[in-house]
C-alpha cells in the first residue's frame, strides 16, 4: 500500500508543480467527561499518507530537492502511548511512512514556512480546525511581509479539493478491493436483516445484528447512523432512533453498509415485515424499483452524471401520476417541482472514503461525465408523508397512501463497457422480498 501512498503523492505533485500543498490530520477524538471516542482521520489526508494519527501535518513540496515529502508528527512518548495508544513517531514517519523528512509537531512554528517560503503557492483547504487555519494565514502573513527581500513566496492560497477531488473520484483497483469487501459485509448484513424481520421485533434489534455482522467480519463499524425505519418512520429521511416495534402488514426500510479500511458502503433495501406487500405498498414499490433500474442503466462511461437523477425523477414523477397521486403533465409537473413532497432528495452521490465522497457533480453549464472507476449511489425514493398538504392545484392524498415510505439504494461502478452493481447481493425484486 505505501507504493501506492506514494503515486497518489506524485500524482498531486505533479499537479502542483511550484506549490506547496499542505494537510492537516483530523482533530482529536471528542472528549466526553474524560472518556474518548473513536478517531476517524481525515480523509484527504488518509488518501495520501495512510497516516492514522491526530495532531499531524502532511507537506507536499514537489520543487524542493530533498524533501517533496515531509511529516510532522506527534513523538513518541510512552508514558502518554499508555494512555491513548501507539504513536509511529518521528522515526517511524520515515521508515514507515515513507516521508523524506520529518519532525515532531511541535516544531511546525519553526520549520513548515521553510516549505514555504520558495513556493508561488499554498494549496489547503480551509477546514473546520480553525485554529490550524488561522497558523497557516499566519504563516502566509508573514512570507509575505518579509517577500520583497526574496522576491519569492506564495503570492496566494488555493483549495487543494478541486486537484486532489479528481483523483479520488476515480477508485484504483485497491481502492475497489477495499470497496467490494465493504459491500459484501454489508450485504451478508442486509440479507441476515431480511432473515430476521418479523412483526414483533425491535427496530434496535435488526440494527444491532446488522452493526454485530460489521464488526465480526472485521469493518471498523457503520458507515453512517444505521436508519432502521418501520412503518411511518420510513417517511424521516433521517431516522436513527430505531426504538419502535415492527407492525403487522408494514414496510421496513433499512439504510445501512460498514466502513472497512476506511470505504464504505452505502445500502438501503425495504421490504415488508410480515412477507407479503399490501396493494399500495407494492404500487409504489414498483415505481421506485423501476425508477432505480432505468436509472443504473444510465450509469454508462461518457453518460452525464445529471442524466441519473433526471431518469429516476421522470419515472417517479409519471408513476405518481398514474396512481392519482399527482396530476397533470409530466414534464410540468417536473419543472414545477411538483414531485417534491414525495420525493425530496437527489438520486445519489459519489461514494468512497467518505459516505458523500469528494467529486463535482456538475462543472457549471458543462456536465460531469460518467468515468470507469467512479462509484456512485443510485438511491430514488418515494414518502407519503403523513398529513402533507397538497399543493393548491393537486389532489388530496387518500389516507390509504399515507405513511408509506420506500427507498432502494445501490452502489454502482462505472465500467469501461457499463456499470457494475457491487451491491446486487440484496434481493430487491418482489418476488424475491415475499415469502
Ligand atoms: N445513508 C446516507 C445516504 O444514503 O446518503
Ligand atoms: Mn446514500
Ligand atoms: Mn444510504
Amino acid at each position: 500500500m505505501q507504493t501506492e501512498y506514494r503515486q497518489r503523492r506524485e500524482q498531486l505533485m505533479a499537479k502542483i508543480g511550484t506549490g506547496t500543498a499542505v494537510f492537516r490530520s483530523a482533530p482529536a477524538a471528542v472528549m466526553h467527561n474524560d472518556v474518548e471516542y473513536a478517531f476517524r482521520q481525515d480523509s484527504d489526508f488518509f488518501y495520501l499518507t495512510g497516516f492514522n494519527e491526530t495532531e499531524a501535518v502532511a507537506v507536499l513540496a514537489p520543487h524542493h530537492q530533498e524533501h517533496r515529502f515531509v511529516l510532522f508528527v506527534r513523538p513518541k512518548e510512552p508514558e502518554k502511548e499508555v494512555w491513548t495508544g501507539y504513536r509511529c513517531g518521528v522515526e517511524g514517519a520515515k521508515e514507515i511512512f515513507g516521508a523524506d523528512e520529518a519532525y515532531s509537531i511541535a516544531e511546525l512554528d519553526e520549520k513548515l514556512p521553510h516549505y514555504l517560503e520558495k513556493a508561488d503557492r499554498i494549496y489547503y483547504h480551509l477546514g473546520r480546525d480553525r485554529a490550524f487555519n488561522e497558523t497557516i494565514l499566519r504563516y502566509w502573513q508573514r512570507l509575505m511581509a518579509t517577500y520583497p527581500k526574496r522576491g519569492t513566496g506564495p503570492i496566494a492560497i488555493e483549495d487543494s479539493g478541486p486537484i486532489l477531488h479528481p483523483l479520488r473520484l476515480v477508485k484504483s483497483e485497491a481502492e475497489l478491493e477495499l470497496m467490494r469487501k465493504a459491500v459484501a459485509i454489508s450485504v451478508e448484513a442486509h440479507n441476515y436483516a431480511q432473515e430476521i424481520a418479523r412483526p414483533g421485533r425491535y427496530e434496535y434489534e435488526i440494527q444491532a445484528e446488522m452493526e454485530r455482522l460489521f464488526r465480526l467480519r472485521g469493518a471498523m463499524g457503520p458507515a453512517y447512523p444505521s436508519i432502521v425505519a418501520s412503518g411511518s418512520n420510513a417517511c424521516v429521511l433521517h431516522y436513527i432512533e430505531n426504538n419502535r416495534q415492527l407492525q403487522d402488514n408494514e414496510l421496513l426500510l433499512i439504510d445501512a453498509g460498514c466502513a472497512y479500511g476506511y470505504y464504505n458502503a452505502d445500502i438501503t433495501r425495504t421490504f415488508p415485515v410480515s412477507g407479503k406487500f399490501t396493494p399500495e405498498q407494492k404500487a409504489l414499490y414498483e415505481i421506485v424499483l423501476a425508477a432505480q433500474q432505468q436509472a443504473i442503466a444510465q450509469v454508462q462511461t461518457g453518460n452525464p452524471y445529471s442524466q441519473i437523477h433526471d431518469t429516476a425523477l421522470r419515472v417517479l414523477t409519471a408513476g405518481l401520476v398514474e396512481l392519482g397521486l399527482l396530476k397533470g403533465e409530466i414534464d410540468k409537473l417536473i419543472e414545477e417541482e411538483k414531485y417534491k413532497p414525495f420525493y425530496m432528495h437527489r438520486t445519489g452521490h459519489w461514494l468512497g472514503l467518505d459516505v458523500h465522497d469528494v467529486g463535482v457533480y456538475q462543472h457549471g453549464d458543462n456536465a460531469q461525465i460518467l468515468q470507469p472507476n467512479q462509484v456512485l449511489t443510485v438511491e430514488p425514493g418515494l414518502y407519503i408523508v403523513p398529513n402533507t398538504k397538497p399543493a393548491e392545484d393537486q389532489p388530496e392524498i387518500d389516507p390509504r397512501w399515507s405513511g408509506i415510505g420506500i427507498r432502494i439504494e445501490d452502489d454502482v461502478l462505472v465500467t469501461a463497457s457499463g456499470h457494475e452493481v457491487l451491491t446486487a447481493g440484496v434481493p430487491k425484486a418482489i418476488e424475491e422480498l415475499e415469502k
